[in-house]
């Protein structure tokens, strides 16, 4: 670490001559100045860490050195030093901003001791700095199309309210980032904002995650547990993935919503909670109404202010500005120079269907700065599968690895059965090309893991590909006949099994499935 810099601005050399050696003994840079002028150039030039300022001096004095020095550098710590420390000279000197008042003559310990303070305190409020920027930059809505301006005026209306907001959208295309950026432009801001991911919390955990349990109120409940509601008191709650909630919770939630107070497991006393809720589903919660699959009491109390947001294909404006800010925001990560990229590869960026939204942009971006040897990105940088035609939003259509066929496209009736139909296709395809491992699928079409197994159970991927699973690197063989893991034996082939693995934070359900082919990793 360079050592602190300190600039003493005194006219008596011998003062400045002790102050050269105890502070050169402690470790310190000196830099000496007799008048304010040459404290004031000096301050400039050498750009120092803290300064020791006298007041009396001739021509310009201490006083209005400080003002010009905070002028210069609002931040720059100044300790000043008097021997005519009247009680008046003090006070406007801490007025005009100085962090310290020392009296003439002083011992060194004193200088040190308010030395230390000052670079301490310009340390914390430098790191402070750093880290709200970080996080400001990690929380930034990158974006000038007119669809994510519609949503953000919406979340600017939204903000300052208590109202119920729900926000619906695609994976990866920012409805996290939309409810945090609501939190911190809420009167809630300085309180918690709590998440809850409503799909990754198995159905028998979620209630006591939710709602809290007392000690023993079931087996394994050893102990007391705070639920989530309640450590969001009055801040904000994040129901992420809310279409995934059972229905017994759905009549938890909404009682929560209607009456304000949550119950804990085992507990027959209520309690007043001040929460916020924002909800988030990449699901059609009208169709899951209609299904039987959401309540539609509970859909109209959360979607007191919906906020749709649109996916990148429909946004293809946004490409640029999301790909400057990630490669200027990787190459920092990462520490590697700075890259400019040329126009075909933003238009070629900006064409791709890009399925898995702004993670999955996010996602190539950062492996493209990583990757590209040259100062310069590309076409030839790109993935292969953003630069083939056949991914383009308006060209090829679907980037799966076949098309339907006819008899194929008869037999999808319905919008809702083509959708079906052509992600499964593209998932079975997607899996194939990446050798089956489930991660590795997951991160090159930028969706999260729990969502691809998610998608997995739904479709009931094809039948006639798998024979062994492997899970968290642990491989389960499931020999032709019988079921991997604690599945049941003895069900039709092809048959998903639920395997429940404990996790550390809970449980995720894992599906394996008994067939023959390749292996699926997780
Ligand atoms: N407008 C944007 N500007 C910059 N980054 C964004 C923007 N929108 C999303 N991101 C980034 O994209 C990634 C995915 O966003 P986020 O997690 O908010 O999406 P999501 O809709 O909640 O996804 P999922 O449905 O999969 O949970 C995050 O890293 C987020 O920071
Ligand atoms: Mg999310």
């Amino acid at each position: 670490m360079p050592k602190p810099r300190i600039l003493v601005i005194d006219d008596e050399a011998p003062i400045r001559d002790s102050l050269k050696m105890t502070l050169e003994y402690e470790g310190y840079e000196f830099i000496g100045a007799a008048t304010g002028q040459e404290g004031l150039a000096l301050a400039e030039r050498e750009a120092p860490d803290m300064v020791l300022l006298d007041v009396k001096m001739p021509g310009m004095d201490g006083l209005e050195v400080l003002e010009r020095l905070r002028n210069m550098n609002e931040t720059l710590p100044v300790v000043v030093v008097s021997g005519h420390g009247t009680i008046s000279t003090a006070v406007e000197a801490t007025k005009k901003g100085a962090f310290d008042f020392i009296e003439k003559p002083f011992p060194s310990e004193r200088v040190l001791v308010s030395l230390r303070n000052a670079l301490d305190s310009r340390q914390l409020r430098d790191e402070n700095r750093s880290l709200k920027k970080a996080v400001e930059i990690r929380h930034q809505m990158i974006g000038e199309s007119a669809g994510l301006k519609q949503a953000m005026a919406a979340v600017g209306r939204a903000a300052p309210t208590n109202a119920t907001v729900l926000i619906t959208g695609e994976s990866g295309v920012g409805k996290e980032l939309v409810a945090r950026t609501i939190h911190r432009n809420s009167l809630r801001s300085r309180e918690r904002f709590v998440q809850v991911n409503c799909a990754a919390i198995p159905e028998e955990l979620i209630e006591s995650e939710l709602f809290g349990h007392e000690k023993g109120s079931f087996t394994g409940a050893t102990e007391k547990q705070v639920g989530k509601f309640e450590q969001a008191d009055r801040g904000t709650i994040f129901l992420d993935e809310v279409g995934d909630m059972s229905a017994k919770t759905q009549a938890k939630v909404l009682r929560v919503l209607q009456e304000g107070e949550v119950e804990r497991l085992g507990s027959a006393r209520t309690v007043k909670v001040d929460v916020r809720v924002i909800a988030a589903t990449n699901k059609n919660l009208e169709e899951e109404i209609e299904r039987g699959h959401f309540r539609e009491d509970l859909y109209f109390r959360l979607a007191v202010i919906p906020i749709h947001v649109p996916p990148l294909r429909e946004r293809p404006d946004d490409v640029a500005p999301l790909v400057r800010h990630y490669m200027d925001y990787f190459s920092r990560e990462n520490n590697v120079r700075p890259k400019r990229i040329t126009q075909a590869a933003l238009d070629a960026l900006a064409r791709y269907r890009w399925r898995g939204n702004i993670r999955e942009l996010r996602n190539t971006v950062e492996r493209m700065i990583i990757m590209t040897g040259s100062d310069t990105i590309d076409l030839a940088d790109l993935p292969e599968t953003v630069r083939s035609p056949a991914a383009w939003s308006g060209g090829g259509g679907l980037a799966s690895p076949k098309q339907p066929s006819d008899s194929e496209a008869a037999k999808m009736g319905t919008l809702r059965e083509f959708k079906e139909n052509a992600e499964r296709m593209f998932l079975v395809g997607k899996l194939r090309e990446n050798g089956w491992n489930i991660s590795k699928t997951a991160e090159v079409i930028g969706t999260p893991r729990s969502n691809l197994y998610k998608k997995l159970e739904q479709y009931r991927s094809e039948p006639d590909d798998r024979r062994r699973v492997q899970i968290r690197g642990r491989k389960v063989r499931t020999p032709q006949g019988s079921a991997p893991g604690n599945a049941r034996s003895g069900q039709p082939e092809g048959q998903w099994h639920r395997k429940h693995t404990a996790r550390r934070r809970g449980q995720i359900s894992i599906f394996a499935q008994r067939t023959v082919g390749a292996k699926i990793e997780i």
